[in-house]
Order: structure tokens, then sequence, then C-alpha cells
């Protein structure tokens, strides 16, 4: 009986669902079998190549050449992405900030960090941007947005005409030993993130670590999302985990060979003022951190969307 209301359950959820990319797998038993993924994963191809060739016809062709490679590679390096000086400057509104973040409505969690860790982590996130902010928030907002290429990087990688409510900014600061993450998908759909590092980030400092091209093959992301898909069902019966909590890691895949090997992996040990931005569909980890130096930076994570956004940002 029980089994006949979980099931009923899932299977409305995953009809309702369908479209959004904050659904990461099919809940019900039927949906597994039919090719509910697949499908999802072929529009959102689909999708975001429209989009992200719309976005390239309209670049000058030296900017061209950059977005065609972001495309393939689903990375893009922006080395003095910000001066020193300009990094000096976040640096004191960013310490301000966190100094002060009940005033300025900063909400505050340690970033998934154990709670008997000896590390201190602290993500200090921004009020929406819709919503009424402090000037020293504003002034942060105006500053990270006087360059627009992050922006219409986000854009391009997450394939949805992103508007700046629709991007959540972090302020980050991790200082101790941490192992490094497994390497793991965010969603089976194309999405962005970026990473401005306002400390020179270090091999032993938990550099952002990305495989190259993994975004991007079709056919093992199929045969990936699908496995993922059913070692969730397995694992997950009572339904008691959903979204952040389900991960895709490359660990627990029998694909994890061919995906290595048709990737590339990149460490982003780079100095202050780098910015990356890359496709989180594509597997990543963060790296490991012997504890001598603190990591201080803005992460920028794009809003999943859904298809009807997707297509609207392509047809429109
Ligand atoms: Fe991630």
């Amino acid at each position: 009986m029980k089994k006949l209301f979980y099931e009923s359950y899932s299977f409305l959820k995953d009809v309702i669902m369908f479209p959004s990319n904050y659904h990461k797998v099919p809940a019900s038993t039927i949906f597994n079998k039919l090719p509910y993924q697949n499908l999802r994963i072929l529009i959102d191809i689909y999708l975001t190549k429209k989009f992200q060739k719309k976005i390239i016809n309209g670049l000058s062709s030296e900017k061209k050449l950059l977005f065609e490679n972001a495309r393939d590679e689903g990375i893009i390096l922006n080395l003095n992405f910000f001066s020193n000086d300009e990094i000096e400057k976040l640096k004191i509104i960013c310490n301000s900030l966190v100094d002060d973040y009940k005033h300025h409505n900063l909400t505050i969690d340690n970033g998934g960090l154990g709670k008997d860790s000896e590390s201190s982590s602290k993500y200090y996130y921004l009020p929406n941007y819709k919503n009424k902010l402090t000037d020293k928030v504003s002034e942060l907002y105006d500053f990270l947005y006087s360059n627009k290429d992050l922006i219409l990087q986000l854009k391009f990688l997450s394939g949805l005409d992103l508007k700046k409510d629709k991007i959540s900014i972090h302020i980050s600061k991790v200082k101790g030993k941490l192992l490094s993450d497994e390497w793991h998908s965010d969603c089976f759909s194309h999405t962005a993130k970026s990473f401005l590092y306002l400390h020179n980030v270090e091999k032993n400092n938990s550099p952002f670590c990305f495989l190259k091209k993994s975004h991007a093959n079709k056919n093992l992301k199929i045969l990936n999302e699908k496995e993922n898909s059913s070692n969730i069902l397995n694992a997950n019966k009572d339904k008691s985990k959903s979204g952040n909590q389900i991960w895709n890691k490359l660990e627990e895949s029998n694909f994890k060979k061919e995906i290595f090997e048709r990737s590339e992996p990149i460490e982003c040990s780079y100095p202050k003022g780098t910015l990356i931005t890359c496709d989180t569909s594509g597997f990543h980890k963060k790296g490991y951190s012997d504890g001598t130096e603190e990591r201080f930076m803005i992460g920028f994570v794009s809003n999943r969307g859904t298809m009807f956004e997707k297509f609207k940002s392509a047809f429109f």
C-alpha cells in the first residue's frame, strides 16, 4: 500500500516537474524505465545550443573564438578579470559586508562542512538583486556587474537569458585542512557557476577542478544519467532525499573510465583577480586544502530555470 502511494505520488511529481531543471532525476519507477531523462537531456542540449548560437552570432570575431571554445570545453578562464587595485577594493567591500552581515541582510551557512570539522567555512549569500538593498550591497552588485562579460558568460554556459535577480552571489571564506570533494555533476541540464578569486589560489588551497568537455558528450551523459537515476531510485526508496542532497558522483559510475578518457582535467590554481565560469553539468570538484591559506572568493550561481525559460531564451 505504502509502495503504491509512493509510486503514484512520484508519478505525479515527475509529470508536473518534467520541465523543471531543479527536478534532478525521475522519482517514479515507471519514468525510470521510460526514456524520461533522455528526453529532458536532448531537449536541454537542443535549446542550449540554439541560445549559444544566437549569442555567438552577435559577437565580435575575437570574442566568437573565446565563446566557441567555451561551448566545446565547458569552462572560460579569465585571468586579470579585475585588476589588483579593483580586487583590493572588492576585498574591502566584502569584508565590511561580512563583518556586519545581519545589517546587510546576508544569509550565512557553512558550505556543507561537517559539524565536527576543525576547519572554518563560511558562505555569505547576498540578498536577491530585486530586494531592497543596503548601499554597500548595491555597491558590490554594481562593481561586479560593471564588467558585462560576467553575466554574458553565465548566460552563455547556462543557456538562459539570465537577469541579475536570477543569479545568486555569495562571498566565501574557507580556512583549514580540507579533503578534496569527489568528482560530481550538479545537474543533468546545462547550468553555470562563476568563481572570482580574491586571493591567489595555489595547488594546496582548494583550487576548483573541472573535467573539460565532460559537459558536452551527449551519449555518455545519457548513459551516465540513466545509471545515476536508477542508483538514486534504489538508494532513496523512502524519497527522503531531494534536490541538492542528490549528487551524481563519478566514482560510483560504470562509465567513469570513459568519461575520464574523453575529457581533460584542469586544476584552477590562479592568481587573485581570476574569474572562472563553467558549466557544472560537467564533472568538477573542489581540490584539497592543506590549511595554510584562507580561500577567499566570490561565487555566482545561475538559476537552473525550466525548459520553457530555455525555449524563450533560444527563440525570442
Ligand atoms: Fe558542484
